[in-house]
């Protein structure tokens, strides 16, 4: 089957570098499903980039004495370079600041303004006296009307998870100044505001279809906003550092960065297909019944996006009219760092950089897509990824790639026998590596990466079993062509594994790949085993995983 798979992944802020909570959450499950799709023969845009606007940006670079444009160009670059050790395999990894996205996002902007969809209000707004300026939502913090958490901030409730306007705080305080010298005053300042209540039935009655895919936690949490009635949102700011408002009289104001950053899947599949040269292509993956079976996007993120792309990105394309919805969000929970929430101030934050700096990238792959918080949070320690990448990576996947290399190098010269007839252990092997990747497709196509991982792992230990039951250091005592057999099957076995492994471990995948006497990308191949063909010389073998030192032994 030949389908269009949208692969959508929350756009970072280009505020500091990435830490691993982010990896886990949304980028690696987006990388590992967008590999798996494009061996499986579908068509796959993946697509992200840079969110660059919002006050806490324009904050941070007037502490540092630069410009927002210099800050947010240094940390774009540093994101990338993530991407690059990482793997991950974007079609386009842009950002907020080009040129197209202002544009589009404008446009937008206007077609919602001129259906409707947009209205002008003067609002109340929180003033800070002794900063002089309005204060965006993040900058304020108070007590959450909701549940009376008192560290509440002006947009959300990191503890009730609730969306707020920054006026429903109970004793608001600036963030800035601590508003121990002048209280925040509530001045008025005309605004435009998304009018979410008009789009409260549509989107009432798309939630509530062929939902049945949907991470319960996501849909729960959709479900019960809309219950609760949608209200308007404010979708611009008094601050001169964003997307200009279309308009005129309103130099001083900028739309809101949520309100552009989700925009950005959209320009960034429009910019893609100008890059390419093709700058109709965008249509076949926005506009419905271009293709057959329709596209399906993926919105890969963390819970705390969840309302941005369950409510508000789905109503602003309701909206502007013509528009794929999502298909699915498949938000994850959150990985705390050995036992505590990740928070850059708190100082526990596990930067990607300098887990990559110490480690293989696909030991830090590996135990992510095992660890990854799927359905409830997990928890991040160096102790189980040293473990893990020594019990299970070396001991299960490494052993039987490297059992079975050495043994062709020492016995064999390093040639790929030729087999005789095929015995029963044999063909229930080959069998189970069949099997292996229907499991595991099917697997990472629901969204279910972990258990897709487990099932490529018990391909592995099976393979395992199967060296140690054949014995071939015993075969080939009494009869060499025995051995031989074994030792084809078992190329043909880690031949496959290679490729089922590769949406999770694309970097090892690629080293087998070479290991096994293959040209090019294993990224280039599909979604099954190819041929170790008998005959072939294969190079000397180093182990695809090196053994790590337990941490208190370092
Ligand atoms: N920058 C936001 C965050 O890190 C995510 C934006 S996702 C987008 O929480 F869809 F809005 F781009
Ligand atoms: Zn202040």
């Amino acid at each position: 089957m030949n389908e269009h798979i949208l692969v959508c992944v929350a756009w970072p802020y280009a505020k500091s570098s990435t830490h691993v909570g982010q990896i886990v959450g949304a980028y690696l499950p987006a990388d590992t499903f967008a590999r798996y799709h494009r061996l499986a023969g579908n068509k796959v845009l993946m697509v992200s980039g840079s969110d660059e606007h919002g006050t806490p940006i324009l904050v941070d670079a007037e502490r540092e004495g630069i410009s927002p444009r210099e800050f947010v160009a240094r940390y774009h670059r540093q994101i990338c370079e993530i991407w690059d050790r990482l793997g991950i395999s974007w079609d386009l990894y842009t950002e907020t600041g080009t040129e197209n996205h202002y544009r589009i996002t404008q446009d937008f902007f206007l077609t919602l303004y001129d259906k409707g969809y947009i209205f002008k209000d003067t609002m109340q707004s929180p003033y800070c006296p002794t900063d002089a300026r309005f204060l965006p939502d993040r900058y304020i913090e108070g007590t959450c009307p909701n549940c009376g958490y008192p560290a509440a901030r002006g947009d959300q409730c990191d503890n009730c998870g609730h969306t707020l306007d920054p006026i429903d705080l109970i004793n608001p305080r600036c963030r800035l100044c601590g508003s121990k010298d002048r209280a925040l005053e509530i001045l008025p300042t005309d605004h435009f505001f998304l009018d979410l209540p008009k789009l409260q039935e549509p989107l009432l009655a798309w939630l509530s279809e062929g939902k049945e895919h949907w991470r319960p936690n996501t849909l729960d949490f959709a479900m019960n906003w809309l219950k609760e009635g949608l209200r308007p949102r404010a979708i611009t700011r008094d601050l001169d550092w964003g997307v200009p408002i279309p308009l005129d009289g309103y130099e001083g104001k900028r739309i809101y960065v949520w309100f552009d950053a989700v925009i950005g899947y959209f320009s960034a599949s429009v910019e893609w297909a100008a890059r390419q040269g093709t700058p109709e292509a965008w249509k076949t993956w926005w506009v419905p019944g271009q293709c057959d079976p329709p596209v399906k996007s993926y919105y890969f993120i963390g819970k705390d996006n969840i309302p941005f792309h369950t409510i508000v990105w789905p109503a602003i394309l309701m909206g502007y009219g013509n528009r794929n919805l999502p298909y699915d969000v498949p938000a994850n929970e959150f990985m705390t760092m050995s036992g505590a929430k990740a928070s850059s101030s708190r100082g526990n934050v596990i930067w990607t950089r300098d887990v990559l700096d110490q480690y293989n990238v696909d030991t830090l792959r590996y135990y992510l897509s095992a660890t990854a918080p799927e359905g409830r949070d997990t928890d991040f320690t160096f102790d189980e990824l040293i473990r893990r990448n020594n019990d299970e990576l070396v001991a299960n996947y490494g052993n039987a790639v490297h059992r079975t290399l050495t043994f062709l190098q020492s016995k064999f010269g390093g040639v790929v026998p030729y087999p005789q007839t095929l015995r029963e252990a044999d063909r229930e092997i080959l069998a189970e590596v069949e099997g292996g990747f229907s499991v595991v497709g099917h697997n990472i196509a629901n969204c279910h990466f972990k258990d897709g991982l487990n099932a490529a792992m018990a391909v592995t230990r099976a393979a395992n079993r199967y060296l140690d039951e054949q014995a071939p250091w015993k075969q080939i005592k009494v009869d060499r062509d025995a051995a031989g057999t074994t030792l084809y099957v078992m190329l043909q076995v880690i031949s496959g594994l290679r490729v089922m492994f590769s949406p999770y471990l694309p970097f090892s995948s690629q080293k087998l790949h070479h290991l096994l006497g293959f040209e090019g990308d294993v990224s280039a191949g599909s979604w099954r085993s190819s041929e170790v063909p008998a005959g072939t010389m294969l190079p000397v073998p180093s182990p695809l995983f090196p053994k790590l030192e337990e941490l208190a032994n370092v």
